[in-house]
């Protein structure tokens, strides 16, 4: 059990002592340390059990701070800051000096965001360094999106939990970075791809590539709850693992009107499905089932996040 409280001066204090705090966005929660002390974001790294070739986001308040760090910024990725931080956004920057090797895996590049969450943003403000911060739970396993879920997993390893309520995107950051002078993304996330695409035209989505150097944390199998999980047509799964006990996880509709088939939306709203998604996986995970059915969502919108998630999630070598 870590203290989870609302104090914005202890979570600073922490952070300048190099301890670590779990910090609420509006994505996901996140394991925060000092991100310009290598020895603090070790911290982080032996925290998660997290390989320290998965390079971590730096967080910030202002583009003016997060240009201190990575002072030339590609015009389409400034037009994407403005519009669109603080927000679900994470941008590949090209770093200096001042940002550990460690933060980046060694990459000539660093990630970084500005969260939208009144608290955290709140203590930004008053901290002189960005902060590195992973999601706040063990390496692989599902993101935490209440204060609750990191203190069941990370409890005995971060001193603080600065306690924001529920997530209300639910799903990571969408990272954004430039290649050859376009515009990629990374990581399908909380940010739409239609909504990138609204302000700077057509851009290329690389974020299945599970070998692919560079985003080593796009491994094929994470986000994974400990249960199997299977994704397909939820009616011909039911068939196929009928004797098993089994949970269904669905989009709109109740397969089986048990409290065993969590419902992500029950309107067809992806938003509200990506805020359900993670404590819907790990609700089941809890429950007394062998197995967990899941079924895709339409591929537009927040829906390819989610389905991102879910297929990793379902990765065979899990
Ligand atoms: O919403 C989010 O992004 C949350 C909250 C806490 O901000 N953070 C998050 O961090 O999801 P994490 O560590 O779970 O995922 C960060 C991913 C890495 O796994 C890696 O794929 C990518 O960001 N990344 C970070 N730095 C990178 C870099 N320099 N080049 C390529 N990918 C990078
Ligand atoms: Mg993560």
């Amino acid at each position: 059990m870590s203290i989870i409280g609302t104090d914005i001066s202890l979570a600073k204090k922490t952070l300048e002592n190099e301890d670590l705090v779990a910090i609420p966005t509006e994505t996901v929660y996140g394991l925060a340390a000092n991100g310009l002390i290598s020895e603090a974001v070790a911290k982080i790294f032996a925290a998660k059990n997290r390989p320290t070739f998965d390079p971590l986001i730096l967080h910030t308040h202002r583009l003016d701070e997060v240009k201190k760090y990575a002072p030339s910024i590609p015009a389409a990725l400034q037009v994407l800051a403005e519009k669109f931080w603080p927000g679900p956004l994470t941008l590949l920057l090209e770093k200096n000096e001042l940002v550990p090797d460690l933060v980046t895996s060694g990459l000539p590049t660093v990630a970084f965001r500005i969260p939208n969450h009144p608290l955290t943003l709140t203590l930004l403000q008053q901290l002189s360094f960005p902060i590195a911060a992973p999601s706040a739970n063990p390496f692989g396993y599902i993101s935490p999106t209440t204060a609750q879920h990191v203190d069941n997993q990370l409890g005995d390893r971060v001193q603080y939990i600065l306690d924001g309520g529920a997530c209300t995107v639910g799903v990571e950051s969408t990272i954004v970075g430039i290649e050859d002078e376009k515009v990629v993304v990374y990581r399908l996330g909380g940010l739409s791809i239609e909504a990138i695409e609204a302000v700077i035209g057509k851009v290329e989505v690389k974020s299945h590539s599970s070998s692919n150097p560079k985003a080593p944390g796009m491994l094929e199998s994470h986000y994974a709850p400990r249960k199997p999980m299977l994704l397909g047509k939820v009616e011909d799964l039911l068939i196929t693992h009928a004797t098993k006990k089994v949970g269904v996880l669905s989009f709109q509709k109740n397969y089986l009107n048990t409290s065993s088939n969590l419902v992500l939306s029950p309107t067809g709203d992806t938003l509200e499905a990506a805020a359900n998604l993670f404590s819907y996986m790990r609700l089941l995970d809890s429950q007394d089932i062998d197995i967990i059915l899941a079924e895709e969502l339409p591929e537009a919108e927040l829906g390819r996040a989610i389905n991102d998630r879910l297929r990793r999630a379902a990765a065979p070598s899990h």
